[in-house]
């Protein structure tokens, strides 16, 4: 198995590029099941959880071609209305063809994700809202399994502000018949930016981005262009790099009124943060200062930025209460950040950070894509060599993560299998 070998204490300076968005390409992926007609996307992220929806895409009939950050996909016919659990334990967002192949083909058949390094992550909201659109939906062996001839309008609350339930019942909605009121919508970028490709492909939205989204079906949507948006938790992640190595770092491309709860944080810390129309710049030349974190669904501060900043936080003068709301199992990355030295004490979904004056490298575990983050970052900071080892968590959500990060002055190389690597 791969993993990252990082000789920490550089200071990182310099520009990169922020990539596109996962989150937005992977849904905006699925929907290309809604319609017939050529879709071309740009900014399409290189990372392997796009290459998976790709892979999942083909099996179930869509012509896709990918070259660079360009796909163009065509889906006229459907080949199967299985995602089969070999695909979907690799990438949860495999629940987002279950919306689309309804409301398009008229079934689906998609293993249950089951839980993961994160917390359970159950999928009820989704499934009770294709249930009131009019889906029959059930769960055999291990799979979902929803029918309908034709899905019709209706209003659907969600206890919960769910993120790929938002997508998937605004996609399915897309094409029922009348009216459907999303209530309490996640309000993420990503959400918006799904909403806008499916509008230029002929559906009506409104209110994407706010909680409340109104979808009128229409008989079939066409083909249409669209570049996905910039990736804002790859973009922070940049940032929360460049304030821990006491750095000079600048995210081009990326979309600064994405990331205002961060930056509010990055300040709060101590850290310099220039916005730009598209850009975003850190500077920090001392030790950031202790400021308290609560996650929570958009407009407050991402749960998947939360590993990074209590990798920057270890580092800060001070105590800092980080509360995590979303998931609950999303701590991991502390156990293995408290062998590099860090002082955090977890009560519940609280973590308590004092932080040290330095990380000491250690050999590191990553459990889940931003636990991997966090830690790559308390490497880039810490003394001494660290190994993240189980990078292929890295892999599924960050485009060329070493070519950038070496793009900016760290020292981190990728060991391939038993390879070993001397650093100097
Ligand atoms: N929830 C339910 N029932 C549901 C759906 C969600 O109880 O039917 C709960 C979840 O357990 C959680 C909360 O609602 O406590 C919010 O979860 P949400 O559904 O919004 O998460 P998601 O859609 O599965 C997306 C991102 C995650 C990101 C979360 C939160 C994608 C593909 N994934 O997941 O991204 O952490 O929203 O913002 O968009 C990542 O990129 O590393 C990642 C995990």
């Amino acid at each position: 198995m791969d993993r990252l070998v990082i000789s920490g204490g550089t200071r990182l300076r310099g520009t990169i590029k922020a990539s596109g968005a996962k989150n937005a390409a992977l849904p905006i992926l699925a929907s290309t099941i809604l319609g017939a007609g050529e879709c071309e996307l740009s900014n399409v992220p290189r990372v392997v959880d796009v290459v998976t929806m790709i892979k999942l895409l083909n099996l179930l009939g869509c012509s896709i071609s990918q070259e660079g950050d360009r796909v163009v996909a065509k889906c006229d016919q459907l080949r199967s209305s299985e995602a089969p659990y070999d695909l979907v334990r690799t990438m949860r967002a495999s629940i987002l063809v279950l919306g689309p192949l309804v409301a398009r083909w008229g079934e689906a058949t998609v293993s249950l994700p089951g839980g993961c390094a994160i917390g359970s992550r159950p999928v009820n909201f989704h499934l009770a809202g294709l249930a009131k659109l009019g889906a029959e939906v059930s769960i055999e062996h291990g799979y979902i399994r929803a029918r309908a001839s034709r899905l019709k309008g209706a209003r659907i609350y969600c206890d919960v502000s769910t993120v790929t339930g938002t997508e998937n019942l605004m996609m399915a909605a897309c094409l029922a018949d009348g009216v459907t009121v999303i209530e309490n919508a996640a309000k993420e970028p990503e959400v918006g930016d799904l909403a806008s490709f499916l509008v230029k492909r002929g559906a009506r939205i409104e209110g994407a981005g706010t909680d409340v989204v109104t979808i009128e079906g229409v008989g079939q949507l066409h083909g249409a262009d669209h570049e996905v948006i910039p990736d804002r938790i790859e973009t922070g992640t940049y940032l929360v790099a460049g304030a821990m190595t006491r750095g000079d770092v600048c995210v081009e491309s990326c979309r600064p009124d994405h990331l205002e709860s961060l930056t509010l944080k990055l300040r709060a810390c101590g850290v310099t943060v220039e916005e730009g129309k598209e850009t975003l710049r850190v500077r920090c030349d001392q030790r950031p200062v202790a400021t308290d974190i609560k996650t929570g669904a958009y407009p407050a501060f991402p749960t998947d930025m939360q590993a990074q900043m209590v990798a920057l936080l270890a580092i800060s003068r001070g105590t800092s209460v980080v509360t995590e709301t979303i998931f609950e199992g999303r701590f991991m990355h502390i156990q293995e950040l408290q062998r590099m030295g860090a002082d955090i004490k977890i009560e519940g979904h609280h973590a308590v950070v004092t932080g040290c004056e330095r990380l000491t490298g250690a050999p590191v575990m990553a459990s889940d894509l931003r636990a991997s983050a966090g830690l790559v970052l308390a490497g880039l900071a810490a003394d001494g060599v660290t190994e993240v080892s189980r990078i292929y968590h890295l892999d599924r959500g960050y485009e060329r993560l070493e070519e950038k990060l070496g793009a900016l002055g760290g020292i981190i190389q990728r060991q391939k299998g038993s390879q070993s690597v001397k650093i100097a």
